[in-house]
């Protein structure tokens, strides 16, 4: 009984915390309608001054930073200045967005680099912003945000669907 008193308490802190600074931790812009297949495709095809990863993770639909400790710091990074873990949790678990490390999808889509990269770049029509398309994010940084995700699995590592 306790722990479970602890845990709604400090749910709520967090919230209330989140609710206080809407202003600087809301993304301004609303959220993107799904991609077109068109746009995915365009921003999916590699161009000149594409960064390395960038463009091995177009040729391949793998990303380059997956368990690089170095991506994945600086995902951590990204993903605190962006507000992601004000959203999904400090680890990710879950708080006004989803859970991202048990595996169980909204879109099914996330379960994929490729599909992830769409999710972060275009948004949702249901509470994620477009930070690709808005320029929030770089698509080098996109890549590294998602090695930071795929870090917080802790899911069955049977069940991964992104080696
Ligand atoms: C304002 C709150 C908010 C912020 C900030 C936010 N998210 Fe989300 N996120 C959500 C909500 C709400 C959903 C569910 C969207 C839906 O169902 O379409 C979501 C969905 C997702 C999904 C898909 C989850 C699934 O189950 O398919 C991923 C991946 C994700 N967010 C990652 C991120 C990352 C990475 C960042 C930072 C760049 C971020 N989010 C920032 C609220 C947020």
């Amino acid at each position: 009984m306790v722990p479970l008193i602890l845990l709604v308490a400090m749910a709520a802190g967090s919230v209330a915390g989140v609710s206080g600074q809407t202003a600087t931790t809301e993304p301004s812009q609303p959220a993107a309608p799904p991609a077109p297949a068109a746009d995915l495709a365009a921003v999916l095809t590699p161009k000149t001054g594409d960064a390395p990863a960038v463009r091995q993770f177009k040729e391949s639909g793998r990303n380059p930073y997956y368990q690089d400790p170095k991506a994945i710091a600086d995902g951590f990074r990204l993903a605190r200045a962006s507000a992601c873990t004000h959203c999904h949790g400090e680890s990710l678990g879950g708080l006004i967005g989803p859970s991202l490390t048990n595996g169980n999808w909204r879109h099914v889509r996330n379960g994929t680099d490729k599909g992830m990269f769409e999710t972060l770049y275009f948004g949702t029509s249901a509470g994620m912003a477009a930070w690709g398309k808005s320029g929030s994010l770089t698509e080098d940084e996109i890549l590294k945000v998602i090695a930071f995700v795929r870090s917080k699995y802790r899911g069955d590592p049977k069940s991964i669907t992104w080696e």
